[in-house]
């Protein structure tokens, strides 16, 4: 995917970086179709995962019907986002996607960009890391590749023009089943709600560099 070539309607990174902020209510009027959230999502999946592994999953509530199983799971001070969003996409990492991980260098070694020594190479590697990990490992991991791509999503729903609010204030035990997923496999995240926003945003205060930073 060229990035150039992408046709966003807001493409000035420090403006979607820096002028980002959580809103809380969006107009309910708005729709997003199924095929930008698709776009989003395959902008959204450009994301860095820990030994490529794409430990994520993507439950897009988009529907009424959806929308109303997510303010299922939701903590109350969240309905005020979930019921007014044009859509909330649930973001859950998957801690068992080292059992498919041959798929990816499999493709790559096909296509030609890695030989099939450089392919075994990864095998070795990797796999056995996650195939005698514990639990949580697996869950850490899955919970940090999610989080990268939740960043990405977050800031591509500015790009298309939207805000958003990252939330995971909701039901943790209760996300994977509501939404038929194996809850042994698929751990919540966090949720995206995304919409036009009908308020303005608060500006929230920061912790300065120096508080939190070490040189050494
Ligand atoms: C992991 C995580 C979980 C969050 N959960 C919620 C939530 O459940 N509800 C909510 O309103 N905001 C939630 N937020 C948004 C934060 O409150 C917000 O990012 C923070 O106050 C900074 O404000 P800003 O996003 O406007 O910069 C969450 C943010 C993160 C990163």
């Amino acid at each position: 995917m060229d990035a150039t070539k992408k046709n966003l309607v807001n493409n000035d990174f420090s403006d979607i970086m820096l002028n980002r902020h959580s809103y809380r209510k969006f107009k309910k009027d708005v729709k997003i179709s199924n095929e930008e959230i698709s776009e989003m999502l395959e902008e959204a999946i450009s994301a860095p995962s820990a030994c490529n592994l794409q430990s994520w999953h993507f439950v897009v509530c988009n529907t009424p019907e959806a929308k109303e199983k997510a303010h299922s799971v939701m903590m109350p001070f969240n309905y005020p986002q979930v019921d007014s969003a044009s859509t909330v996409i649930f973001i859950l990492g998957d801690t068992q996607s080292h059992y498919k991980y041959r798929d990816v260098w499999n493709k790559a070694a096909e296509n030609g960009q890695i030989t099939v020594e450089e392919r075994d190479k990864v095998f070795k590697t990797f796999l056995p890391l996650y195939e005698h990990a514990d639990r949580s490992f697996l869950e850490k991991d899955a919970t940090l590749d999610g989080s990268m791509v939740a960043m990405q999503l977050l800031l591509l729903a500015r790009a298309h023009g939207y805000e958003a609010n990252p939330m995971s204030g909701y039901f943790f035990d209760k996300v994977a089943s509501t939404f038929d997923l194996d809850s042994d496999r698929f751990i919540p995240v966090t949720a995206i709600a995304i919409g036009k926003p009908d308020e303005e945003y608060t500006k929230s205060v920061r912790y300065s560099v120096k508080e939190v930073t070490d040189f050494i």
